[in-house]
This record gives C-alpha cells, sequence and structure tokens, in this order.
C-alpha cells in the first residue's frame, strides 16, 4: 500500500465488518460492500431505498479475481484490453462456483461487472480479498454523487465512512454493454458507442426495454433533483435555473454553465454537479438549453430526459 495506508486501512476494516462505505471512483462515487457477504450486501440496499430486484454492479482488480466469479468471451477481452480499467460495465455469465451472493444479482445467472481507473479505488480492491458490490452512491432515483460532500448529502451520518477521492473526472455513470449474447448498449455513459463500435467492428445500439431485468432505461424516473425540468429551453422563465452550454451575454444569477464552449465532455462532467447545487439552491423549476443529439451529448441527454419526468 503506497498511497492513503491509514484512510485504506481505515476503509479494509469497516468493509470487514459488513458496513457500506462511499467509494470513489472515475464516475461517480459507490456505496460499496463486499459482494461475498449477504449481509454487507442487504445493507446497501436498505441505505439506498433499492428494489431487491434491481440487481447491482460488481467491481474487481484483476482478471485473477474476476476468473473466480465470471465467464468471459472474445468480445469481454477486446474490450477489456482497450478501456479498461476504465468507466465500462459488462454484463458477463457467473460461474456455478462464484461467491458473489445471490442478493447481488437478485438470483440472475448474470453479473455486471466493472473495473474502475480512479487510484483510490484500486488501491483498496487491490488489498481486498473479495470484490465490491457498488451501485452509485445515491438514493434510489435520485442525482448521483461526485464528491465526498455529495454522499454526505445524500445519507448524511447513515453511511459510516467515505473514501475522499476528489471530484469524479468523468462525472457520468459507466457505459453498460451486455455481453451474453449479441453485444448490446445497456446505458450510455462514459465510454461513447461509437467507439466501443470501433473495437468490436459493429453497430450497436442502446437496448430499450427488458422485460427481465430492470435497466436504467426502463426506469423512468433517474437521476432527478425531484424539481421540475424543461428541455430545449431557448428563453428561461424568470424563476428557472438556467443550465447552459455555451457563453451568452447574460448576466444572471440563475445561470448555470455546464460548459462555455459547447464541450460536451466538460458538459457531462459538470451535470450532476450542477444539478445538485440547483436543487440545494431550492429552485423550483429548471430550464435546459438545447445540448446536441452527439457524443457524450447522447447520454447528457438521456439523464435529462429521465431526471425531467419527474
Ligand atoms: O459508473 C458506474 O457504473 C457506477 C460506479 C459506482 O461504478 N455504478 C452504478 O451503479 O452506476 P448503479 O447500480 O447505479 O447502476 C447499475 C445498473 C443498475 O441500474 C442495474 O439495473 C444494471 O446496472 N445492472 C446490474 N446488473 C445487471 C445485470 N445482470 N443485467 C443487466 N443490468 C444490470
Ligand atoms: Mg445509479
Amino acid at each position: 500500500m503506497k498511497r492513503n495506508h491509514s484512510n485504506i486501512k481505515k476503509a479494509m476494516k469497516y468493509l470487514d465488518n459488513n458496513n457500506c462505505i462511499g467509494l470513489p471512483t472515475e464516475t461517480v462515487y459507490g456505496l460499496a460492500a463486499n459482494a461475498y457477504s449477504r449481509k454487507a450486501v442487504s445493507n446497501i440496499f436498505k441505505l439506498k431505498h433499492r428494489p431487491k430486484k434491481n440487481p447491482l454492479i460488481v467491481h474487481y482488480y484483476s482478471l485473477r479475481m474476476l476468473n473466480k466469479d465470471c465467464k468471459t468471451n472474445k468480445n469481454f477481452f477486446k474490450l477489456y484490453k482497450k478501456f479498461c480499467p476504465g468507466p465500462i460495465t459488462f454484463i458477463l455469465k457467473l460461474k456455478k462456483k462464484s461467491k458473489i451472493c445471490n442478493n447481488v444479482t437478485n438470483n440472475k445467472k448474470t453479473l455486471a461487472v466493472r473495473f474502475p481507473f480512479h487510484p483510490i479505488a484500486r488501491n483498496l480492491l487491490k488489498n481486498l480479498n473479495y470484490p465490491l458490490a457498488a451501485p452509485s452512491a445515491n438514493i434510489s432515483t435520485k442525482i448521483s454523487a461526485v464528491s465526498k460532500n455529495d454522499v454526505i448529502d445524500e445519507f448524511g451520518k447513515k453511511i459510516k465512512y467515505i473514501l475522499d477521492g476528489g471530484r469524479s473526472k468523468i462525472g457520468l455513470e459507466s457505459t453498460i454493454v451486455n455481453l451474453i449474447d449479441k453485444p448490446q448498449i445497456l446505458r450510455l455513459g462514459g465510454i461513447e458507442t461509437a467507439k466501443i463500435n470501433q473495437v468490436l467492428k459493429t453497430k450497436l445500439k442502446l437496448k430499450k426495454k427488458n422485460n427481465k431485468i430492470i435497466v436504467p432505461g426502463q426506469s423512468k424516473v433517474h437521476y432527478s433533483p425531484g424539481i421540475p425540468i424543461r428541455l430545449n429551453v431557448l428563453k428561461p422563465r424568470a424563476n428557472e435555473a438556467f443550465i447552459m452550454i455555451k457563453k451568452k451575454n447574460i448576466n444572471n444569477k440563475n445561470c448555470y454553465y455546464l460548459t462555455k464552449n459547447k464541450n460536451l465532455k466538460e458538459a457531462a462532467k459538470n451535470l450532476y454537479r450542477i444539478l445538485r447545487m440547483i436543487k440545494n439552491k431550492k429552485f423550483k423549476y429548471i430550464a435546459v438549453e438545447k445540448i446536441p443529439n452527439k457524443g457524450f451529448g447522447i447520454a447528457i441527454n438521456d439523464r435529462l430526459i429521465r431526471a425531467s419526468k419527474f
């Protein structure tokens, strides 16, 4: 252990005792617990008010650890080689002898797995002899957390320990790719679909409906600040917080910039931070400027549409 030696040790102690901790990752913060412990996993569901049928993502340090629990395949290796560790999640088949608790997957035979890039997450995972189940560290359907303070904002004293890893660099959740049969995108996120298509030499689409498993695409309300949101707005009303993506010559205290020059990667990074800021300033209404539906703009629009179904 090099970096953050004492904090990592503290986190390990909490985890060994079946507690949940706040885990910094490059996408968003996770609410992490031992994926091999039924009790630890059930604590995640309780704390997050998450429906038990919504399965969790499990975070691994290495292929060696993953191989104990999951079957891999060609497409997995292609994507792993290119993007891992990083903001991508794979749906794989569970092995029969896997130690993953069945409350992680709601008894399903598939598992969502991810190899986070954040050095603190990696440092922690490297020192544990179990992988970490970790959904985003927010109350179910609310805005994801991108800093230690956001996690406190969501859970207050109910969470015993949070590792501070600064602000999440990507600021949007990982892209989820189902690799069970023909590859499918289940959630847009930190890696653009075009990049995945390049590697798999195919043209994947976002899967809209899934009757068996709840995926984020199914749940109408998600990532929500709990405030009505109007999209594609040219001119905001006086009582609206206005979310913008290019510099305008207006001096209005209600204006919030995701980016000032249409940099969509920067906009994605700032989205949850700004939604939370607006919520905490007690605005009653939000308006959002039109965001181009390309690159990270597609993932941003996906989140905003879901946040607006309040
Ligand atoms: O970036 C991320 O992915 C963050 C960080 C903390 O790693 N985690 C995250 O977890 O976003 P969560 O639980 O908020 O979103 C994961 C989604 C869930 O909505 C769940 O429905 C879907 O992944 N999922 C989990 N297991 C699945 C499975 N076996 N098949 C299909 N979808 C699955
Ligand atoms: Mg989430």
